[in-house]
This record gives structure tokens, sequence and C-alpha cells, in this order.
């Protein structure tokens, strides 16, 4: 039982420092080196004595699955990607020091996909099946301490395929942890913070502690919780002393308060830090910190969402997790650049479509203002696929929801749970749907009441049962664009979230004209065989599928109504698999914004133009095409009246926006030469543009996206490629192959250049340039000094970049 003895408020100066979930520091550390592994079975390799010397030597995260050839034949089908599966081992060889005796020590996986067995030292730990779970095992009743050696083995079954309807990985893609703590300690996901009174004058703020302890005696303890601020000055502080019970579990809750509380938002993701330290005879035996945002936030029926009191549209993207070329093995650098290229892009908000993501993606956002719905399933009971998660539905779904809300619900960033995509129970009046979605929402109420619970669903109709029968907080609508202004009138009384829009299908580069004629997919064989069978999907914001709407028709439909709280647009990004609408060779999406390769496609621009302050005037496609050929100019642009374009030095005429149309377009016959933008406000210039007929390509340029980087063997430079002629204009149809040579402490951790259809292997040192543009990611190694990057092609002046390394 715990007292709570005093309150003190202290004013102190602690280094700040980054919050990041979960964590303990010095106490929990990175156990990702040194592991050895094996593509295939291997008879007892679950035994200590097992010899694996002639295994492969590889740091964690890993993915094999992103190693392999493309195949048409491979199990996963072209909607896993076309990458193979199977089976693998991972072991790893350590000793834990004499010292750590009488300590409790855990492994803690951030996600295996999938099926993973867990032995140390030939004791069987568990298993668990879901790729997308984060789960923990103790050690200490198996270790041998000194300097003997332990044996952890780990195998990851992914054989059973299709099990996914998009690119899985294979493997401990997800970042291992080893964590050694005293026999008291807080327990893992021990904290829940909530903020239950929120004012400009005061936040209160309720921290629930759960505290064990597993030695063999009852032992006075000191819970300490203190808040810093974002500077790491300690602006609250409460202790309560109590006795815990040997071998006993207690929780304390005690209520600590922020006076004038700095609010997290979208636009100032202000982020407070809970520490809770655990004292015995005044020594501090465990310090655990949970980041904490304040916020206030609701879906209204008629108005939508708030966010601390002022209304904010919901911008949204779904993601799946695959990071390109990288797959899914976890790269938190590679992870920001995606949210970083979103944020400008003027997004707010992320899906984590369909299933819990890698923890730092919620650090992430926490950090830079994303509001996160976080999805636990694609599936419940009835399958998409023949091996997917339908299978262990009945075993596990109450442990992997209880163990995603346990885990994610101290970030500010969520705001939102999802219980499911487009489940197979939502179709047919199936009692099902209502029956289950009940028993998910009380297994999340029963661990966080902080937040709304939707189910993204594309049975937008009063027969579904998930959302008549299902107690959602909130209804999720996929696509039914047609239908979308008739929602609020379906679901009167209820605030209505479109969970998944648009399904745009777009290549980089690739226009097909009328521009403002709309393409939808599937079409027919001669369609295809007219704009030519080349796998690409008009970027004109003209090409979608059956069930989907192009962007500009989508945000008119949503932009003026308030009661829509917002957006989740398929795609923000381009991901492995799911090559929809064309079949093999295509091997990975259509719907981002922005391709696999990280190269915005021009409807970035768009979003951009509507959704962000930020002065845009963008100028498409490329001046590249036939003499006298009728060509659409398109600009999107904002801040502005008007624009202007010029080709060669003459005007094209002035256009404004009519309607609600949220661009301007000129048909010109096409000569070559310079085509010239100007926007202007009440007369005066606030953007011009320019887009030049590239002439022979001659060279290669190089951009990094960062110029030094960290020497932690995880840091990454994006270097862009691009094939440009001797002015430097880029060359539209460029596909020449690059290759890359690195030196100094650097290797290439990934190639790209974004073409859906490219069966070029991602791990290499070359890339065939598409529409002029490719991609090599450079990683640090975990020392400091000059990397250099050369990109050579036989009839291109070669391109050097110097990247530092600190
Ligand atoms: C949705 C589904 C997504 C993706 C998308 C493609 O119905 O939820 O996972 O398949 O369609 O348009």
């Amino acid at each position: 039982m715990f007292l709570s003895v005093s309150r003190i408020v202290v004013l102190c100066l602690f280094a700040a420092s980054i919050c990041v979930a979960n964590s303990r520091p010095g106490k929990r550390v990175s156990f990702n080196q040194d592991w050895r592994f094996q593509l295939g079975d291997a008879a007892k390799a679950e035994d200590p004595r097992f010899d694996d010397s002639e295994w492969r030597k590889l740091n964690l995260p890993h993915d094999w699955s992103i190693e392999g050839d493309f195949s048409e034949t491979a199990p996963a089908g072209t909607g896993g990607g076309a990458l193979p599966g199977g089976l693998g081992w991972y072991r790893k060889t350590f000793t834990i020091d004499g010292a750590s005796k009488g300590k409790l020590i855990f492994i803690e996986f951030d996600g295996v996909y999938r099926n993973s067995e867990v032995w140390l030292n030939g004791h069987y730990l568990g298993k668990r099946p879901y790729g997308y779970s984060t789960f923990e095992y103790e050690m200490t009743p198996h270790l041998v301490y000194g300097g003997k050696p332990n044996v952890i083995a780990v195998k990851v079954d992914n054989s059973q395929q299709p099990n996914s309807r998009w690119y899985s990985g294979s493997g401990i893609y997800r970042n291992v942890w080893l964590t050694t703590l005293d026999p008291v300690h807080v327990e893992h996901w021990g904290t829940y913070v909530t903020t239950p009174e929120v004012s400009a004058q005061s936040a209160s703020v309720v921290v629930q502690t759960r505290v064990r302890n597993g030695s063999i005696s009852a032992t006075p303890v000191d819970l300490t919780t203190i808040i810093q601020d974002a500077s790491g000055r300690q602006i609250s502080r409460q202790t309560d002393k109590g006795v815990a019970g040997k071998g006993a579990q207690a929780t304390v809750n005690q209520t600590l308060k922020i006076a004038e509380p700095m609010l997290w938002s979208d636009e100032r993701p202000y982020r407070y830090k809970v520490i809770s330290e655990l004292t015995q005879g005044g020594r501090v035996v465990d310090r655990y910190e949970t980041p904490l945002g304040v916020r206030t936030f609701r879906f209204d029926v008629e108005k939508g969402f708030f966010l601390n009191g002022k209304p904010v549209k919901i911008r949204g993207v779904c993601n799946h997790h695959d990071l390109g070329s990288l797959g899914a093995a976890v790269n938190k650098r590679a992870i920001e650049r995606q949210l970083e290229m979103l944020k400008a892009m003027g997004v707010n908000a992320l899906r984590t479509s369909h299933n819990p993501p890698a923890p730092e993606l919620l650090d992430v956002a926490d950090r830079m203002g994303i509001i996160v719905m976080d999805e636990a399933f694609d599936v419940w009971k009835i399958q998409k696929t023949k091996f997917d998660y339908h299978l262990d539905w009945d075993e596990w779904h109450k442990r992997d929801l209880e163990d995603m809300v346990l885990r994610d619900r101290n970030h500010p960033s969520i705001i939102i749970w999802s219980i499911g995509n487009e489940v197979m129970e939502q179709w047919g009046k199936n009692p099902e749907g209502g029956r289950i979605s009940r028993e998910l929402t009380a297994i999340i109420r029963n661990l966080d009441r902080t937040r709304p619970i939707t189910s993204a669903c594309n049975g937008v109709s009063t027969d579904n049962k998930v959302i008549t029968e299902g107690d959602l907080d909130l209804v999720g609508t996929n696509y039914h664009h047609d239908h979308l202004p008739e929602f609020a009138s379906m679901f009167p009384g209820r605030p209505i979230i479109g969970a998944e829009t648009n399904s745009s299908v777009h290549t980089r580069g690739s226009y097909a004209m009328p521009s403002d004629e709309i393409r939808t997919w599937p079409r027919k064989d001669e369609d295809v065989l007219k704009l030519g069978p080349n796998y690409e999907c008009s970027a004109y914001d003209n090409s979608v599928v059956a069930w989907g709407s192009a962007h500009e028709e989508h945000w008119k439909l949503v932009k003026n109504r308030d009661w829509f709280s917002g957006v989740f647009i398929w795609t923000g990004w381009d991901y492995l698999g799911e090559p929809t609408p064309f079949p093999w060779p295509a091997v990975s999406s259509y719907f981002g914004i922005i391709d696999r390769a990280g190269f915005p496609k021009d409807a970035f621009y768009f979003y951009q133009s509507e959704w962000t302050n930020a002065p845009v005037l963008h100028l498409f496609p490329h001046w590249n095409w036939k003499q006298g050929e009728q060509v659409d100019v398109v600009a999107y642009f904002n801040n502005a009246d008007e624009v202007e374009l010029f080709l060669n030095g003459r005007s094209q005429g002035k256009k404004r926006k009519q309607g609600d149309d949220m661009r301007v377009f000129w048909r010109l016959a096409f000569e070559p030469g310079v085509l010239g933008a100007v926007s202007r406000k009440n007369g005066a210039v606030v953007a011009t543009k320019e887009v030049r007929t590239a002439e022979a390509p001659a060279r290669i340029l190089l951009t990094p996206d960062r110029q030094t980087i960290n020497a932690d063997g995880n840091d990454l430079s994006f270097v862009t490629v691009r094939v440009v002629d001797k002015n430097g204009t880029l060359v539209p149809a460029a596909d020449h192959l690059i290759s890359f040579d690195v030196t100094g402490p650097g290797t290439i951790a990934g190639v790209d250049n974004g073409n859906q259809i490219s069966h070029e292997p991602f791990k290499a040192s070359q890339r065939k340039a598409f529409h002029g543009m490719a991609l090599a990611i450079v990683q640090a190694k975990q020392k400091p000094g000059r990397i250099v990057l050369k990109a050579t092609s036989p009839n291109l002046a070669p391109a050097t970049v110097v990247l530092n390394v600190r």
C-alpha cells in the first residue's frame, strides 16, 4: 500500500532530452548487434551447443525478403510484393556479467514477422504469431553469468503464404532490447498517464504506475513522479511512500499539476516528460520515462474534429510499414524522412494501416505533431488471404489488442484507435460484425477511455453491423465518395471520419492526356493498349480505381463539409505489393502521393497548395514532347489570384481558378524552349516557375538530403540522383544505368527509382534511372570520417558527393 506523504514542487535544471516511450536510460539497451542468421530450417538450432559458425553474421533489424529476387511465382503473390517468404533462424551468443546476478533480465522484440518462437539456452520462452506485436520474455531463470556464453535462438516462420495483402517483410525486422532491472521496478509498459482536466491555468496529470517487487521479501519503496518540461526543467513532483510486498504488484495513482500548460498540437507539438523513480533506502532502483503531451480533443457531429478547442480538419494519409528499398527493416531516419515529407505536404495525420506500427514511428509522430490512428487488424475471424491472422484470431486477438493499447496509450500523437480495416464480418448483416466489434471496443476501453474507437468500413451502409451495433465512437468510412454527402444523414448523431479515401493511381513523371478526362481502372484491354501497355498510371490526377476518386475531386467534397472530420488518403507513399491496377510485372503500389523512392508525384504539390500556406506554384508536365503535339499544362498554386503562362516569352494567357477548382490549365501546341509561369496577387508577383526542354543527357547530378550524418551504424543520407542535360535540366525520359561506389565509413543500404515494374534488386550498387531519377541510400558505419559517393554511367559525366560522418 502506498501513502501520499509529500507534494513538493522543486525547480531545478535537467538536461533536456528526447523522450522515447517506455525507455529506461541505461537499463534498456539495444540488443541488435552481432546475430547469426540462416535462411531455411536447421534441426536443433535451439540447442545452445548447435554450431552456427557458418551462418551469416548480421545486425538487426533485418528483413530477408527484401534481399530476395522478384518472382511471378513467389508464394506471397504480387499482392505480397512477389518477394520470397520462408523460414529463418537467428541466434546470438552473449555473456551477462556476474554483477547482474540478482537482477531481472528481459528481452523485448518490437516486432518479428511472423510466428516467432524463442529459446534461451535451450529453454522455450514462447511464441508470437502476429508479426506486428511487441513482446517481452523474462530470461532470468535460464541465464548463466560471468564469462559463460548464453545463446538465444529465434525461429521465424513466414513460410505459409499468402498471409498478407501487402508486402510484410520477414524476420526480426524491428529493434530488440535487453532490459536489466532491480527486483523492485516499474512493470513493462507500467505507466498510464492521462490529463483529465485541462484549462489555460492548469492541467491535472493522473499517473498510474504499476510497481513490481520481484524480490523474496517485502520492502519499503518510494515512488517519485517528476514532470519535466520540454527543456528538461522539473515543474512538478510527487513522492509516495509504501511497502511493496514480496512478489507483489501494486498500482499507485498520483495526481500532479502543470500550471499554465503548453499544449500539444499538430502545429506545436509541445512535449513534457514524466519520470517515475523508485527508491529503496535512498537508492534509485528504477527510472522509467513516459512521454506526455497535454491536449484536449473531441469529434463533433456537426463541426468535426476539435483539437484544443480549435476546429482542425484531419488531413491524413494511410501508410504501410515498408520503407521502400530498405524493406520492412526499421530505420528511424527512414521513418522520419517519410513523415517529414508528408508534413511538408501539409499532412497532419497518419493511419498505421493496417497494424500496430514500429514504436519509433510513434515517437517521431509525437515529436512532429502528427495525429495518429493506431490500427490493430486487417482481418478478424474471416480470412482475406489463406494463411493470414484469422488462423490466430481465437487464441491471440485479445492479447494482441491489449498489448497494442498498453504499449501505445501514452503517446500524445495517438488520437484514434481502430479495431480493424474492412473486416469481412461487416458484410451481409453478419451479427458477428456487431459482436466482435463490441468485444474489441470493450477490451480497449478497459485500458483506455480517453480516445474514440473506430473501424474502417467500406461497407458504408446502415446494414453494416460493425457500424450499427459495434459500439464505435466514430464511424469510419472507406471510399464511396459518390454518397459522401449522404453519410451524415445515414448515421445521424454520430461523428464521422474518412478512415480511407481516394486510391488514385499515379506513376511519377507519367502523363496521359487529355488531363481533364478521368481514367478509371480496370479498363478494357484495348484502352490499355491504346495508352501503351507501359504499366504506368497518369500523374495528372486523372487516374483512379473503380472504387476510388481523384485527389482534387475528393478534396472538393470534403473541404467545406465540417461534419466530415477529415480524410486518411490511400496512401501517402507507394508501398511494396498490391500492384493495382496492373498485374505482374508490376510489383508495387501506384497509390502513393510520393513514390517508393521518396520522390513526390505532382499530387504532392496539389495538397501542398491546399493544405499549407507555404508559397506553391507547381507547373507540370515536363517540356519534352513532339513538335506541334497538344500538351496540357497544369499549375497548382496558392496565395495568389491568378497565374500567367509564357511559352518562350509569349504570354499564353492569365488563368484564375473557376468555381471550386483547385488548379488552372492550358492546352498548348508544343514547341521546345521554356515554359514559364508567374503567380500574382493583386497584381504583385507571388511566385515564378520555369520548366525547360531538356537537351541530350550529359551528366549525373547528386543531391543528398543530409550532408552530415551520425556515426551510429544506423543513420542514413538519401541521395537523389538526376540525369540532366548540359544546362542542369532533368531529362524526363532518361533511364541510364547508374553505378555507385562508396569509400569511407559508409555502405549503400538500398537503391531505388520508384518504378513500379522494376525487378532490379534493392540491395545493389547500381540502379537504372526512371523518368530521369534514382535514389541511393547511404548508411553510416559506427566510425566517423568522410564518405565519398561516386555515381557513374557510360556516356554521362560522373558525379561525386562527400558526406560527413560524425
Ligand atoms: C482498400 C483497403 C486497402 C487497400 C486499398 C486499395 O479497400 O483497405 O488496404 O487494399 O483498398 O485501394
